[in-house]
């Protein structure tokens, strides 16, 4: 407080005022109460999970269509419904475009789809060529454009039978189009021709590219003959996918999961994977294969998922960044609040569907690590990744009420599982909550089965977490482990504060403590679009161009940089502050030792810090991250001037060393020995 004194001090004092100030903040450093944290190295190294640190993602918040899969154009199949929004109908995110005295019209047809998974197509007709008559497409609010960047537009065609549906015309000859990047005032950016023919689907595709940055562009196509072409599957990528994949990810959000150094990721979601009533459980089936034979349909959000982004694709990005994939099938339940009766109450799977339901999950196994030669192996193989994926984990449930209905079919699948493939592990669930009757039962029923892991959740505010630090210290060793599939703060305003991140950071110091129990945990959720949330807090934000990361993501990105596989015995004598929370990690892969010291107080702590068992004099070069910000109410509003922000720095530390911790931060040492 001192240094509050010190104006009014100066000017009843001058030169003695200053003085005085000067001791008193002396005095008031002095008695700051020191904090011991004593950090027993190597002698008490005890193995912990190397894996802690994943991701979980699922399509809500559009994270997939709209998010990280990287197709610009919206409702690029016309399936849209009005079971997914009461405006949404299959033109929905089209407009008709008449140029130049052009006239026709576009209907939606479903008589002769490319597949049958994909019903809808249109049929555009032209009666007055003008300078061209088609449709646009703005994207998910305008497509954006970069400089000099290349795009591949692509379509599905054939010529409509001329006659009664489109009126005159000649298909003998093809039908020309163009095929055009627009701004949203018309402006051309970019344009190719193309000339469909045959009565047969094709694929056309063309590559275009935007001389300039644009954010809000369209794409545009236009036939420019008198006659009809039916189209499906309009669509334009950016050529720059995330690692060049074909039908990839967006670039810079999947860098953005990537620059986590995720362990391992969770997948396709939690609601997600239950659908809307018993039946609608996430078909994996159809999220594989040629995107135009993949099934939309409404996604449990209240949106359309294409499952473009598929499991082939999440998978593949399994690998692109070396995470352990941890896909979630349903327990042949669904969600205790999604049923389909009045009641909206749990359903399960009837008995004699069972059979079925469990051969898809052992179909997925062998799809995921079949042979080539083998029935699933082989559309793996077809689809471009002829090796196995290395499946290794396999989570069964997601938050579900621990009933008789439940347990019988849970049951069920974990049986054929462990008879069919013993090397996978299995990971159960306790329920929604981080305790009561569905957390009770679930565990018991998990000890019952002597279940390798189960998956706990927990969305609750800050102090919880302060107040739980201890949480996984009485977890029984050598028995079921625990995946901490999905938690975060809610802190008030379900606001993505500060206090809220470091609530994280000092629970994830519990887990690292626990490593040998916790062994892998995921901040959810992970993605959202602005403007289109469902839910709230998440760890990243986005719109069409930026990415806005906050302070919840820069602590998952500081644990998940900095793991390790040992932990260390860490001695922190807090004294009087609540809000003190240590852990400290070898990484073996480089030998560094890795202390992380989380300070949730609004005040600085003077923490005296003691290596034991390192020789005194021998000085260390350490790595020091500090992730602060002005106050623990603040948040990241805008991604390019974040206020709450990792800052990093090197210095050379002894083995006993002394260290300010911020107010309200959290801070990584990272020491080579
Ligand atoms: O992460 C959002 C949702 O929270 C998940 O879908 C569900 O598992 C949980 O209730």
């Amino acid at each position: 407080m001192a240094h509050v004194f010190c104006p009014r001090l100066l000017r009843k004092w001058g030169k003695t005022g200053l003085f005085l100030w000067i001791q008193c903040l002396a005095v008031s450093v002095a008695f700051a109460d020191p904090i011991d944290l004593t950090i027993f190295v190597d002698q008490s190294a005890r193995p912990i999970s190397p894996n802690l640190i994943g991701v979980f993602f699922e399509d809500l918040n559009y994270a997939a269509d709209g998010g990280l899969y990287a197709e610009l154009v919206q409702n690029r199949s016309f399936e849209y419904s009005p079971t997914e929004q009461p405006d949404w109908h299959p033109l929905k995110f089209w407009d008709l475009q008449k140029r130049g005295n052009g006239d026709g019209s576009v209907v939606v047809a479903n008589m002769r789809p490319i597949h049958k998974n994909n019903p809808h197509y249109i049929l555009l007709t032209v009666r007055t060529p003008g300078q061209g008559v088609g449709i646009a497409n703005s994207g998910f609010g305008g497509i954006p454009l970069a400089a000099g960047e290349r795009y591949k537009a692509s379509f599905w065609a054939y010529q409509a039978f001329m006659g009664q549906m489109c009126g005159p015309g000649d298909n003998s000859k093809p039908m020309p189009v163009t095929l055009r990047l627009e701004t949203r005032s018309g402006e051309l950016l970019a344009e190719t021709s193309m000339q469909i023919q045959g009565r047969r689907w094709t694929p056309y595709n063309a590559t275009l590219v935007s001389p300039r940055a644009v954010n809000d562009a369209k794409l545009v196509l236009l036939a420019h003959e008198m006659g009809g072409v039916c189209l499906d599957m309009i669509s334009l990528f950016p050529e720059r996918t995330f690692r060049n994949r074909q039908n990839g990810l967006r670039a810079d959000l999947a860098q953005a999961i990537a620059d986590i150094k995720p362990k391992f990721i969770r997948f396709p979601g939690g609601c997600l994977v239950h659908g809307q009533g018993i039946h609608q459980y996430y078909d994996w089936k159809g999220s594989i294969g040629p995107v135009e034979q993949r099934r939309s349909f409404r996604n449990l959000w209240g949106y359309s998922q294409t499952l473009g982004l598929g499991y082939f694709e999440l998978f593949q990005f399994c690998e692109d960044i070396g995470a352990i994939p941890i896909p979630v099938v349903s327990a042949g339940v669904c969600c205790q609040h999604a049923g389909s009766s009045p009641s909206r109450g749990q359903e399960g799977l009837p008995l004699e569907e069972m059979p079925a339901y469990i051969q898809d999950i052992l179909d997925l196994i062998e799809w995921a690590n079949g042979p080539a030669t083998s029935k699933w192996g082989s559309m793996r193989a077809a689809g471009g990744h002829p090796d196995p994926f290395g499946l290794k984990y396999i989570g069964v449930g997601n938050e579900d009420a621990i009933t008789p209905v439940f347990k019988e079919r849970f049951r069920m699948i974990y049986e054929a599982l462990k008879k069919e493939h013993p090397e996978i592990t299995v990971i159960g669930t306790v329920g929604p909550f981080a305790a009561g009757e569905d957390y009770d039962n679930g565990w018991a029923f998990a000890k019952a089965l002597q279940l390798p892991m189960v998956d706990e959740h927990y969305y609750v505010n800050p102090q919880w977490f302060w107040d739980n630090l201890a949480r996984y210290d009485s977890y029984p060793r050598k028995s079921t482990t625990v995946y901490v599939g999905e938690y975060a703060a809610h802190d008030r305003g379900r606001r993505n504060t500060l206090r809220s991140a470091l609530a994280e950071a000092a629970e994830l110091t519990g887990f690292e403590r626990n490593g040998d129990v916790v062994v892998f945990a995921s901040y959810a959720p992970l993605l959202a679009r602005r403007g289109h949330t469902q839910w709230t807090p998440d760890m990243i934000y986005f719109d069409s161009v930026n990415v806005y990361f906050t302070a919840n993501y820069y602590v998952q990105q500081l644990f998940g940089q900095n793991g390790g596989d040992r932990c260390l015995e860490t001695d922190l004598a807090a004294g009087d502050s609540k809000k003190l929370a240590a852990s400290s990690v070898v990484d073996s892969g480089s030998g560094d030792l890795i202390v992380k010291i989380v300070n949730g107080a609004d005040t600085p702590a003077n923490i005296t810090i003691r290596l034991a068992g390192l020789s005194p004099d021998a000085p260390m070069k350490a790595v020091k991250t500090v992730l602060s910000g002005p106050d623990a109410d603040a948040v990241n509003e805008d991604a390019k001037e974040p206020v709450i922000k990792p800052i990093q720095s090197t210095e050379l530390v002894k083995s006993v060393f002394t260290y300010e911790a911020p107010a309200n931060s959290l801070t990584v040492y990272r020491i080579n020995r």
